[in-house]
């Protein structure tokens, strides 16, 4: 796939369905799991965060208001109340009735050859969260397919402590110098830089430290492809079914 182009033809590139296939689905619900399943994602991308009571849900946003009919905070919310929630109707009527997800449900839903990357997001509770996510991936033997990333150093730092064996990601939003640097310091397996930071010696620099770089988010074919000849390992796409076709298809 996406070797179009490439000066090393033999190298592939992964597509990572960001969120599931939340062009086609609801974001981070099992209808967008099935439907990046369904696209033949390599990877789905999904974000975790922690209720009160150590609950441990798929979600993105800080609040309930815009993938939800609830409200407020999704750290303030026990369990038993986020799972009343409706996660699906704002996409479309047919969607309505999807629920919020527990990451063991998500990691059962993704089967293989597919693999998983878990965002932890900044939480206050960071050693709670690790605890949680590490006895979730051994609970549902998926830790072979897992790759956890995170914006925050430190969080990446504590799962290397508690379980190294668990592949790590440092998600870069800006200063791509200094963040590529501290994802060699704790280890990581991956980069993962926002888009607009993407040169062609970060890419060298990556590759030489041994970490791939897996670039957010991208959905149109011609950046997908103006990536791929830079040389970056994957791409996290809201359709990864057009990229996986675009690719399919040459370009
Ligand atoms: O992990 C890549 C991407 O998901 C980071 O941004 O805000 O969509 O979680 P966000
Ligand atoms: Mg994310």
């Amino acid at each position: 796939e996406f070797i179009e182009g490439r000066a090393d033809a033999s190298r592939t590139m992964i597509v990572i369905a960001h969120r599931g296939d939340s062009g086609r689905a609801p974001e981070s619900t099992a209808a967008a799991i099935r439907a990046a399943l369904a696209a033949k994602a390599d990877m789905i991308e999904l974000d975790v965060q922690m209720t009160p009571d150590r609950r441990l849900v798929i979600f993105h946003d800080d609040r309930l208001n815009r993938t939800t009919n609830g409200h407020g905070l999704v750290v303030h919310r026990r369990y038993q109340d986020l799972l009343r929630l409706d996660a699906g109707s704002w996409f479309g009527p047919r969607f309505a009735g999807e629920r919020i997800l527990l990451v063991s449900q998500a990691l059962r839903l993704i089967r293989p050859p597919c693999r998983i990357n878990l965002e932890l997001k900044r939480t206050r509770r960071p050693d709670a969260l690790i605890r949680g996510v590490v006895r979730c991936l051994r609970w549902t033997r998926t830790a072979h397919r897992v790759l956890i990333s995170s914006c925050d150093a430190s969080l990446l730092a504590r799962l290397r402590a508690r379980a190294p064996h668990v592949a790590r990601a440092l998600l870069c939003r800006r200063r791509p110098g200094p963040a590529l640097r501290q994802a060699i310091r704790v280890g990581c397996v991956a980069f993962h830089p926002h888009r607009s930071l993407v040169t062609p010696a970060l890419i060298e620099r990556a590759h030489a430290a041994g970490l791939r770089v897996h670039v957010w988010v991208v959905d149109r074919p011609a950046v997908a492809r103006r990536l791929l000849r830079m040389g970056v390992d994957g791409l996290f796409t809201n359709v990864p079914a057009v990229l996986r076709s675009a690719a399919e298809a040459g370009g």
